[in-house]
């Protein structure tokens, strides 16, 4: 351990008792772990509940709460991190508590993970962990209970796929300081008959009033049970005795200089003095400052950056001050942002108010940048000395005239001003001995103001497209306000922060209004350079915005100088306010409105997930967590990086000399068939000769460590020869690049006889691009594979929807028969359809090395490569020509459809068929014809995802409802209603709706949303608000149930009895959040339940977890086996009285009875003959509709949804908590598709992007919707008394159906565009494509700042 010399000689004395408390155990660490993050550690010590889900910083399943005592405060700091970026010698000397340190479901859950569970808060539960922990931290970190805000602000870098936040942020809202009232308006299930249900654990409880509605007073003892029992300054808040307490060995502790080491020569110091840390700068020039690793561990992961010696200085005392000045305040270089922004509030209570004008722009700026866990270990140098185009805070610094002190080793000590640090991209006025000392910002004076702007795709957590900070100094010359003096300093628009200092000079001296408003617009305009191929595109809305964000500060200085001094200046008009209104985002609230309805003793109720005590402690396994056999290797995988290219040459050398490398593997090394598919066996597990994706698999590498299996892949060589690359639809439209055989064509009445009978009033022709979507399932594909009995069977753990394939899939590589292979699955963190086929081509690749080296090989792929690899949701072009009369009933729809299918076939033409089943939505058209194909492209094969192809043909349809309604100036809701199928409808495939439950639907939603008083509202608000905009919308949906393919409706289940009672199922389905094993436990009267891990052999040739199916037919399944046991044990139940269940199980093996029973279920009456194109393809709809608004903000592009309300019919609900948990997410999911996630290509249209690569790789660069995206308010019911005849228990599917009627907030989006471009005088239809992004949202509100750059119909590019 650092024992070299020259390192004591800078008095780095370094302790050999290096340390860390983890969940209070004593660790003591060894050198030559600098390369670790804190995650590797921890689960390295098989505390696998703290996950990896992106290890950027941007998900928090990796967080974990870190405490350490502040001497000087004399009181110890809790906080939240982010394990995956946290360097495992940065939290030497502190306790780290992870999920499994606060309890777990033997010794007792902590109050955090016990309302998570109860509140039906998790679901895969694979983010579960990391909003415990979080939530905790908060806990823990405050004095008494937290408020509504802090709690939302504490779970900004939490991401959930599943749930759509709505039940965790109600879990954990009952620690909040608000009052009962409030809350109990919020989570209300209707009745469950006269029994209460408790909102706080969500199941029924006697903890309230037993009434209708029991809420109102509630003040139950559950909500009670939260209070903390005690604060003390060194544990933090204890909510329960189990607390852990802060080590004492801690507090007593001196903290130790250290130097200690890592692999690849790497250096970690940490000095706790200036003068140690300027002598190691001069002993290592090039080595880097170390704060939070926020920068530095992005860099080393995903660039590959290797930065040999780090020096941490997060210990040294004159980099970590805050010093008030007479004329401003001083910030040490290390200074942490949350420490940043808790001081910054404080002193703007402190001081007067005109001084903090500055102050008040970084609270602002804070709030929105990245999210908790990296606010609480980022640092201002880092951000500062990282120099990114687009850093939040820089442009900041720089308008507020603030002054950067830098020291070298000699101590010489430099003060130049913020405005003249940034010499070029990512490069500083700092030399190599130099570091950055502090930061001066001045006070502001009076008069003088300082404004933030940041506009991102997603408002919480995301890094600027485009910020800003601005300044401006007033004087009143001769009864005049004259600007005295000015800055506004852009970033994102320039390789440094872009001073406009043409623009500032312009301002200089002239008259504060109308006039100096013009003019400086004008010289903003022509000052603000962007190519047309700028990296990051969108550059007619990134001009765009430089003009707004300065209209905006203009509105705003004028609007604060109204209650000021004298005031010669026009007050703003009441309708302008609306763009310098502060964005107030009201705490989300939710309404679960549904009826209970038990069938036998626990079908219908709302129990929680089964498995949700384990989720939220961290207990529950998945692939990842699985302990790795003895032997094992770990798998890497080689990858195309091209397009479409003929492969020259492989150059493994470079491989093979890495560190730990055991194995190379190519095509010619497959034992088996190297052609695979689901469908058709149309794509190579590894590319021989050519490779027709960015990111197909060529090879595989297998190593001792991961990171090892890693740096070998990327030291293959490949040489290219490159080919012609079809790179869109529209490309592959052009020169016929269709997948062999997908053509398909359907038709009812007699299109052109309509269209030329000079019938239809009106003939509108269009076109609809339909944008992808990546699945974002938290837990990214992995399978462990081993080999049994000398290599003859192969088994292995996998992350899928569908183990069936991966058994077919490894037993046809590997040439082995079926019943040699096992794939186990025991639950998924998540899948949505990116786990069905697209997992079985990871396992393959997996079990090549595996088979042929007889040793366990684990494959996990990191986020950034599954993004690239694993296919996402399809993009759609449809094109139609729609007939109608002038009431706006349907006459015809000719529609040609098309689907981005990529380099394989894979699942892509069941997708178009059940987007072309799906093509009329809910509306009677008497003549239809539809024809499309699936399109062959040059990227990675598109595959299954949550509505398989539905949603695109149901969006294709809303677009020209909504067209034709404009063309008509109707409203799209009165052509909805004109022309809703209904009861006997004969649809365009022949299939006739029963049970059609859509209108009932319909005018339930519209009394519960007040659709008319809403609409009027709406307009009214707009007339009065020229910036802002709302706008409402009602769409409803109808989702066919059952897989297309007929062979695949059908299931299997093993029910085993036991002697003491107990139950074990296996069946063919998987367990991944949807609450499968939840409802069908509830189908079985029995107790004692447990599911088995889902494996091939007890349960053979299942079809895959998906279609919305699976509670369906396994449950009919289940069902189908437990009826058989009933029956065999009846005769003795009948014979004798038994006292309880174990009783009668071991009395029926006394009298040999067999106590296993295999279940099996197909799917009735379902059939499709695509050579007539007519037949019965599903087995029954679930219908829904729904309702949204939103406001808008029209200079920016930034929108959020003020409600949302939802009406589905499920039938009778199994379980109504976990079926409004799938609506939810699904809402939330579809809104992420909607409205805020685009895949970016390297494709014609974005040239700035790599030649078919996917830019948008990780959380960093692709926003699901996080907390903050959900509806203000968020209402969910379930039609009552509805019964459905053609499923178990009368209930409905509900997975997938959900997930179209997001659309509701993409149509309101429009709405209030509308409404925006009516002020500016464009009426009538205009493009907008999915997603609604604030690019898209800004640049259709055509107005006078979008005008120099885009025409009012400007569509922004989108990858199709
Ligand atoms: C998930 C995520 C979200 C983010 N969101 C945002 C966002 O919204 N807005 C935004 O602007 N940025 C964002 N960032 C970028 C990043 O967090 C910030 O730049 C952060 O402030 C860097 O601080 P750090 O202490 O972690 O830097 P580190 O990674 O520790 O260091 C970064 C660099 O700065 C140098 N350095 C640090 N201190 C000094 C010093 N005193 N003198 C000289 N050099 C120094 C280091 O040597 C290193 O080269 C985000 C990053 C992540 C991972
Ligand atoms: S794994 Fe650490 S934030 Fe995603
Ligand atoms: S429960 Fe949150 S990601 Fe699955």
């Amino acid at each position: 351990m650092g024992s070299l010399k020259e390192d004591d000689d800078l008095g780095m004395a370094v302790s050999k008792d290096i340390i860390l408390y983890v969940n209070g155990v004593r660790r003591v660490l060894a050198d030559g772990l600098a390369h670790l993050t804190l995650l590797q550690y921890l689960r390295g010590l098989a505390l696998t509940g703290t996950k990896l889900g992106c290890g950027e910083g941007g998900c928090g399943a990796c967080t974990v709460m870190v405490s350490h005592y502040d001497p000087h405060l004399k009181e110890c700091m809790h906080y939240a991190v982010n394990a995956c970026l946290a360097p495992l010698y940065s939290v030497e000397g502190m306790h780290v508590i992870t999920v499994e340190g606060i309890g777990n479901h033997r010794s007792g859950l902590h109050l955090v993970q016990e309302a998570l569970a109860n509140a039906h808060g998790s679901q895969c539960g694979f983010c579960t962990p990391g909003f415990v922990m979080s939530m905790y931290a908060l806990l823990r970190s405050n004095k008494g209970l937290p408020t509504e805000e802090q709690i939302e602000e504490c779970l900004s870098g939490n991401l959930c796929r599943c749930t759509g936040y709505r039940p965790i942020i109600d879990a954990f809202r009952v620690f909040a300081k608000k009052d009962d009232a409030l809350y109990s308006m919020r989570s209300s299930s209707e009745s469950l008959g006269s029994d209460f249900i408790c909102p706080s654990t969500g199941k029924p409880c006697s903890c309230g009033e037993k009434t209708v509605n029991p809420l109102e007073n509630w003040t139950g003892k559950c909500r009670n049970s939260y209070m903390p029992v005690a604060h003390n300054d060194i544990d933090g808040s204890s909510y329960c005795e189990k607390e852990l307490i802060f080590p004492p060995e801690l507090l007593l502790r001196n903290l130790v200089p250290l130097n200690l080491n890592g692999t690849g020569g790497m250096k970690w110091f940490r000095p706790l003095k200036l003068w140690q840390v300027l002598d190691l700068k001069m002993r290592y020039p090039d080595a880097r400052l170390v704060v939070g690793n926020t920068e530095i561990g992005v860099e080393r992961k995903f660039k590959n950056i290797m930065y040999e010696v780090l020096i941490s200085v997060t210990k040294v005392p004159e980099l970590n001050a805050f010093v008030v000045k007479d004329n401003g305040l001083e910030i040490g270089g290390a200074v942490t942002l949350s420490r940043l922004l808790k001081f910054l509030r404080k002193l703007v209570i402190e001081r007067d108010a005109h001084e903090t004008s500055a102050c008040k722009a970084f609270i602002e700026q804070l709030k929105w940048f990245a999210g908790t866990q990296i606010k609480n270990v980022a640092s201002i140098g880092g951000n500062i000395c990282t120099a990114s185009p687009i850093s939040d805070l820089n442009p900041l610094w720089m308008a507020a005239r603030a002054q950067f002190k830098v020291i070298d080793e000699k101590e010489n000590i430099r003060t130049l001003p913020a405005m003249e640090f940034f010499k070029g991209y990512r490069k500083v006025d700092l030399k190599r001995s130099e570091i950055l000392l502090s930061v001066f910002l001045p006070w502001t004076r009076d008069f003088e103001f300082v404004k933030e702007f940041k506009q991102a795709h997603r408002r919480e957590d995301d890094i600027a497209l485009v910020n800003s900070g601005m300044r401006v100094f007033l004087e009143e010359k001769d009864g005049k306000w004259v600007v005295s003096d000015a800055s506004l300093v852009y970033g994102g628009i320039a390789p440094i922060p872009f001073s406009a200092s043409k623009t500032a000079g312009f301002l200089q001296g002239r008259t504060w209004g109308q006039e100096m408003l013009q003019g400086a617009l004008e010289t903003l305009q022509e000052e603000i350079f962007l190519e047309d191929n700028a990296p990051g595109g969108m550059v007619e809305f990134r001009k765009s915005l430089t003009l707004s964000f300065f209209f905006k500060f203009f509105l705003w200085v004028t609007h604060s100088m109204e209650g000021k001094g004298s005031f010669f200046l026009k007050p703003l008009p009441p309708s302008h306010l609306s763009a310098v209104e502060p964005q107030k985002w009201a705490s989300s609230t939710g309404i679960q409105n549904y009826k209970v309805d038990i069938h036998g003793t626990a079908v219908g109720l709302p129990v929680p997930h089964i498995s949700s005590k384990l989720q939220v402690s961290g207990e529950a396994e998945y692939a990842d967590d699985t302990l790795t056999p003895p032997n094992c290797l770990y798998a890497a995988l080689i990858l195309s990086m091209n397009a479409h290219a003929r492969i020259i040459s492989i150059d493994d050398s470079g491989a093979r000399s890495t560190p730990g490398f055991e194995g190379l593997f190519l095509a010619k090394d497959v034992p088996g068939d190297n052609k695979i598919g689901p469908v058709i066996h149309d794509e190579e597990l590894f590319a021989s000769e050519i490779v027709t994706s960015v990111g197909q698999v060529i090879g595989i590498i297998v190593a001792d460590t991961h990171e090892n299996a890693m740096l070998a892949s990327r030291k293959v060589k490949i040489e290219y020869e490159e080919l012609p690359a079809v790179l869109s639809i529209r490309d592959a439209l052009e020169v016929r690049s269709f997948h062999p055989g997908t053509e398909r064509f359907l038709q009812k009445g007699d299109v052109e006889g309509c269209f030329g009978g000079g019938i239809c009033d009106k003939i509108i022709e269009g076109e609809v691009q339909v944008g992808g979507q990546e699945h974002f399932y938290l837990e990214t594909q992995c399978s462990l594979i081993w080999t049994v009995d000398g290599g003859n069977e192969v088994h292995m753990i996998s992350s899928t929807q569908a183990p069936q394939k991966h058994q077919k899939y490894v037993a046809h590589v590997l040439n082995l028969p079926m019943s040699k292979v096992v794939c186990k699955t025991k639950r998924i963190g998540g899948g949505f359809g990116g786990k069905e086929t697209r997992s079985a081509v990871i396992a393959a690749a997996a079990a090549v090395p595996s088979y042929l080296l007889k040793r366990p090989v684990k494959l996990t792929l990191d986020r950034d490569v599954d993004m690239m690899i694993t296919g996402q949701r399809h993009s759609f072009l449809g094109k139609y020509k729609v007939g109608c009369t002038n009431e706006g009933k349907l006459l015809a729809l000719d529609l040609e459809i098309y689907n981005n299918g990529g380099n394989s076939l894979d699942l892509s033409l069941g997708i178009l068929e059940r987007a072309i089943f799906h093509s009329d939505n809910v509306y009677e058209i008497p003549n239809v014809r539809i024809r499309g194909s699936v399109c062959f492209t040059n990227f990675p094969s598109n595959t299954a995802f949550r509505g398989f192809g539905g949603p695109q043909g149901m969006l294709i349809a809303e677009n020209w409802i909504q067209r034709i309604a404009m063309e008509l100036q109707k409203s799209p809701q009165d052509i909805r209603e004109l022309n809703f199928q209904k009861e006997g409808s004969i649809l365009h495939y022949g299939q006739q709706l029963e049970n059609c439950t859509l209108r009932q639907l319909w005018e339930e939603l519209k009394a519960s949303c007040n659709f008319s008083d809403a609409r009027a509202a709406v307009d009214q608000f707009n007339l009065k608000n020229r910036w802002k905009k709302r706008g409402v919308s009602m769409v409803p949906t109808k989702f066919g149930i059952a897989f297309t393919a007929k062979f695949m409706n059908q299931a299997g289940a093993l029910v085993q009895v036991y002697t003491d009672g107990t139950v074990l199922v296996t069946h063919g389905g998987v367990e991944m959040g949807q609450g499968l094993h939840t409802k069908l436990l509830a189908r079985t009267i029995l107790k004692f339940i447990a599911f088995s891990t889902q494996g091939m052999k007890q349960v053979p040739n299942a079809s895959p977890t998906a279609a919305s199916a699976s509670s369906d037919i396994y449950g009919a399944a289940v069902l189908d086996a437990c009826e058989q046991i009933k029956s065999r044990m009846l005769p003795i139940a009948l014979k004798h009285k038994h006292d309880c269940f174990a009783e009668l199980a071991n009395a029926c093996y006394m009298e040999r009875i067999d106590l296993s029973a295999h279940g099996f279920y197909i799917t009735p009456d379902i059939n499709f003959d695509w050579s007539t194109a007519k037949g019965r393809p599903f087995n029954y709809f679930t219908y829904g509709a729904a309702f949204a608004e939103v406001e808008i903000d029209p200079l920016t592009g930034d929108f959020h949804t003020r409600s949302a309300d939802i009406i589905m019919d499920l039938g009778t609900s199994l379980n109504p908590a976990i079926d409004v948990g799938q609506i939810e997410g699904a809402f939330i999911q579809g809104l992420g598709w909607v409205a805020l996630e685009e895949l970016k290509w390297g494709d014609p249209d974005h040239k700035w992007i790599r030649s078919g690569h996917l830019q948008t790789r990780g959380p960093g660069a692709y926003k699901i919707p996080s907390l903050n995206d959900i509806p203000q308010k968020f209402k969910v019911s379930l039609l009552k008394d509805a019964r459905n005849k053609r499923a178990i228990h009368s209930s409905k599917a509900v997975g997938e159906p959900p997930f179209f009627l997001a659309s509701s907030v993409f149509f309101a989006i429009k709405d209030a565009i509308t409404a925006a471009r009516k002020e500016s005088g464009h009426h009538g239809w205009f493009p907008l494509d999915n997603p609604a992004t604030p690019e898209r949202i800004r640049m259709a509100c055509a107005d006078e700042f979008t005008k120099p750059f885009a025409s009012a119909n400007y569509q922004a590019k989108l990858s199709v």
